[in-house]
């Protein structure tokens, strides 16, 4: 049986010139291409679906260990494994026209070249995809990566460089590893970006006690999950109070209430993550639950909770 598809509140967010039927999307990393859910996940249901990173060449990401379990939270190490930018326009692509949810397709590189190289490619091709959340925030690679997001020029230079090349959504996504979050996203901003989401993973660190070993082969990896919750409020209400342009927040995000607080912080959309690995349906649940949460509140939509969180001082 398919989940609850009876939703009457209006959920409808818009950024830049994309309207998406509700705030709830799936993170880029949890949820493969968007092509591989179960069939009892109704995709179309979401707001958009974020793919993994797709970097120029394919990549088979760091040797295991690269999960392991926290806390409250996982740390991942995937390192970008990915089948590279000509196989995903050849064999995605086409899937995507049956799909009514948009796409929004998320791009990693080592340099600006690579970052231009696979966008030039994506814009050859004629597609479906609504646009690009570009991946300035990995911690899990050697090179490029963070390198560009904790860098207001190098972020600057980059958005420049990618703007020219599309008229889709051009989404930055930040780094929460930075010591000022609001700099690097006016980077973006003034550099012609249509918004900015955050956050990535935090740089974590686990080990095994008994064994004195590391449990990640790169002995660092990202923290995700609800351990990372204020972190990404935090963050989000920091750039909401200094950016025009929107903000979709994510971090983890398990529940409504999550929802809620991060549209309150200023979120104009959400992205759900690790929560996509215990329950890859959570993301319709949310907008079954996000749905009388508006209502019951006598909102008259989604969009009233951004930014609205009253603070004590
Ligand atoms: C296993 C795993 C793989 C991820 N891969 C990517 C990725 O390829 N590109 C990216 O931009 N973010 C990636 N992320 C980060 C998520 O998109 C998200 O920013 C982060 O996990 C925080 O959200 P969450 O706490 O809800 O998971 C990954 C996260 C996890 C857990």
């Amino acid at each position: 049986m398919k989940r609850g598809i009876l939703v009457l509140a209006d959920l409808k967010i818009t950024i830049g010139s994309e309207v998406f039927q509700n705030p709830i999307w799936v993170a880029s990393g949890t949820f493969g291409y968007g092509t591989e859910a179960p069939e009892l996940v109704d995709v179309n249901r979401l707001g958009a679906i974020v793919t993994k990173s797709i970097t120029r060449k394919p990549r088979e990401g760091n040797p295991p260990p690269r999960i392991v379990e926290t806390p409250s939270g996982m740390i991942n190490s995937i390192g970008l494994a990915n089948i590279g930018v000509k196989k995903y326009i050849q064999d995605m692509l086409p899937i995507y026209e049956n799909l009514t949810t948009k796409i929004i397709v998320n791009i990693a590189g080592t340099d600006v070249q690579e970052y231009v190289e696979i966008m030039e490619m994506m814009e050859s091709v004629s597609s479906v995809i609504a646009g690009y959340e570009i991946n300035i925030s990995c911690p899990n690679v050697k090179k490029g990566g963070m390198e560009f997001g904790v860098d207001c020029d190098m972020t600057a230079k980059l958005t420049e460089k990618l703007r020219i090349l599309t008229e889709r959504l051009l989404i930055m996504k930040l780094s929460p590893n930075v010591s000022d979050i609001v700099s690097i996203g006016l980077s973006a901003e003034n550099a012609g970006a249509d918004a900015v989401s955050a956050i990535n993973t935090v740089v974590g660190m686990s080990i095994d006690a008994e064994s004195g070993s590391s449990n990640i082969f790169t002995t660092y990896g990202g923290l995700s999950g609800p351990a990372i919750k204020p972190v990404g409020l935090a963050m989000v209400h920091k750039l909401y109070n200094k950016l025009s342009i929107p903000i979709i927040g994510m971090g983890g995000i398990v529940n409504t209430d999550d929802v809620v607080e991060y549209m309150m912080a200023g979120s104009t959309a959400v992205q759900v993550g690790t929560a996509n690995y215990r329950d890859p349906g959570i993301g319709e649940d949310i907008i079954d639950s996000l749905d009388s949460f508006i209502n019951q509140t006598n909102r008259k939509s989604a969009t009233d909770l951004i930014g609205s969180v009253r603070t004590l001082s």
